[in-house]
């Protein structure tokens, strides 16, 4: 099994995009460019959603047009039909996310649509996307808990995972939206949607709201997944997942994963300079433990 594990760094689009007060666009692209420069391999940049749903990211063009392409990093950004799509080809995007749920209830909050809906959206994205080259990325929310609809069947989750996968999507991010989750369920799941799609294909994406992020990540890197979302400083949630909270911070990701031996290429100390950057950029601590532990040396 590879010892190296890939982060997708989200902070610039799942950091942000719950934020109030509004970041400029030109502090959007510093911070893309500073993740950029830490050796992680995927950053998401941004998001070509609809701006009345989430108007923190309507200047998801001019980030686009903004960063610094550097060869070697991913760079997806979130669309959620074909006019996102439109729009994130049109800002160079060769990369873009779909991202539906495994709760119905969700999906209805957040994109409007039944699962079903949601999927015959992402078709003509995917069909787009093949002729075009781009590589589009699958999102599942709510993997382990829904904050409307309470639990969630594994087999909903297991379904929704496959048929993305089937779609064509490179990857699958399983997402525990509202951090309820715990080490031997997140096994768990990873493990009966790796009966369908295999390991390899799929990544996992923790928000940290009730403290089980990291500790989901360690079971899941043991049960053999080596693609986990973070984001610095621990930023991150979801403007229609009541109470979600932060991402699990990338900073206490990269530490971890370099103590149990595994390689992530990236550069710890750049990585929590930008950290604290961003935090004092959005006026609050950080929400990163190592990046704490790291400013105190
Ligand atoms: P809707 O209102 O049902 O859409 O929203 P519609 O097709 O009826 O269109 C309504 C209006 O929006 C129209 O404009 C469209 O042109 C426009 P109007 O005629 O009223 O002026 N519109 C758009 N504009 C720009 N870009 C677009 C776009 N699409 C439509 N792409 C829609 C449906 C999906 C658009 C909406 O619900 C939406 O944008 N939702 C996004 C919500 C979101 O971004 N949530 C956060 C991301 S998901 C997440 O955080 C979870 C994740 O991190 C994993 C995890 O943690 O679990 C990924
Ligand atoms: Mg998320």
């Amino acid at each position: 099994m590879s010892d190296f594990v890939r982060i997708v760094e989200v902070a610039p689009r799942d950091g942000l995009q719950n934020e109030s007060a509004m970041v400029a666009t030109a502090d959007k692209i510093a911070l893309v460019d500073r993740l950029s420069a830490t050796g992680l391999r995927s950053v998401e940049a941004t998001s070509f959603v609809s701006p009345k749903w989430v108007p923190q990211l309507a200047d998801a063009a001019e980030v686009m047009a903004g960063i610094q392409r550097r060869p070697g990093i991913a760079y997806p950004v979130l669309v959620p039909n074909l006019q996102g799509y439109e729009r994130a080809r049109a800002a160079g995007a060769d990369d873009v996310a779909v991202f539906t749920a495994a709760s119905e209830a969700f999906n209805r909050r957040n994109i409007n649509a039944s699962i079903d809906e949601s999927i015959e959206r992402f078709m003509p994205v995917l069909k787009r996307a093949r002729a075009d080259g781009v590589r589009v990325r699958g999102y599942v929310s709510t993997v382990l808990g829904c904050p409307y609809q309470g639990e969630v069947p594994l087999a909903d989750v297991v379904r929704v995972a496959r048929r993305l996968h089937a779609l064509g999507c490179y990857e699958i991010s399983l997402g525990d939206t509202i951090g309820v989750g715990t080490p031997r369920k997140a096994k768990e799941m990873l493990l009966a949607v790796a009966a369908e799609v295999p390991m390899q294909a799929l990544a996992v994406h923790f928000h940290d709201t009730w403290g089980q992020a990291l500790a989901n990540i360690a079971a899941c890197v043991e049960a053999g997944v080596r693609v986990a979302d973070a984001a610095v400083a621990g930023t991150g949630g979801c403007p229609y997942a009541r109470g979600a909270s932060g991402n699990v911070s990338t900073e206490d990701l990269v530490y971890m994963l370099h103590g149990m031996g595994l390689e992530t290429g990236v550069d710890l100390e750049a990585l929590a300079e930008t950290g604290r950057w961003l935090a004092a950029l959005l006026g609050r601590p950080t929400g990163s433990k190592v990046g704490k532990a790291l400013a105190r040396e």
